[in-house]
C-alpha cells in the first residue's frame, strides 16, 4: 500500500517487470524541475539481482534528469561501486533519519504494510 504512495508522489519513477508483467525493481527521484534531483529508493528483488536490472534503472533515470545539475542520493559504502560504475562519484554530505516517523506514518497509513515492513529501510 505505502509503496504505491512513494511511487505516486514521486517526481519520476521506473519500474521493472519481468515477462509475467510481476515487478522486479524499481527507481524513484525527487526534482525540483530547474537544478536538482535526489534519487532516493532503487531496489531490485533478491531472486532478479545480477542481471543488469538495477543498473539499467539507473541509466534510464539519470538519462530522464540529464538536462539537471545535480543528481544526488546518498549510499552505504558496499554500494558505492555499484553506482561508480555507472558514472557517479563518491561525495560528502549529511543526511538525518528519524525513526519514530516511519511508526507515526504507519499509522496514518502512509509508510508501513501490514508486515510492519518499510520500503526505505532499503533506501540507498
Ligand atoms: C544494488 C542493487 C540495486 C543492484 O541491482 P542489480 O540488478 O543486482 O545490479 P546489476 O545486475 O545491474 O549490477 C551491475 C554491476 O554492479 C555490481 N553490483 C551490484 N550490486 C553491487 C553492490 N552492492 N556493490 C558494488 N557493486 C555491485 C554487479 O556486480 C555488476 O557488476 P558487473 O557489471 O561488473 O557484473 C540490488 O543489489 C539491490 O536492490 N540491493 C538492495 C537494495 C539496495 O541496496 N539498493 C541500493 C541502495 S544504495
Amino acid at each position: 500500500m505505502q509503496h504505491l504512495e512513494i511511487l505516486r508522489r514521486s517526481t519520476y519513477v521506473h519500474i521493472a517487470v519481468d515477462e509475467e508483467s510481476k515487478v522486479v525493481g524499481f527507481i524513484t527521484s525527487i526534482s525540483d524541475g530547474v537544478l536538482s534531483a535526489y534519487i532516493p529508493l532503487l531496489e531490485v528483488r533478491a531472486d532478479a539481482r545480477g542481471r543488469g536490472i538495477g543498473s539499467q534503472l539507473v541509466r534510464l533515470m539519470l538519462d530522464r534528469l540529464s538536462d539537471l545539475y545535480m543528481v544526488d542520493l546518498t549510499c552505504d559504502p558496499d554500494t558505492l561501486g555499484f553506482y561508480e560504475h555507472l558514472g557517479m562519484r563518491a561525495a560528502t554530505g549529511a543526511s538525518l533519519r528519524r525513526p519514530n516517523a516511519l511508526s507515526i506514518k504507519a499509522n496514518g497509513g502512509v509508510a508501513s504494510d501490514s508486515d510492519g515492513n518499510h520500503p526505505i529501510d532499503d533506501a540507498p
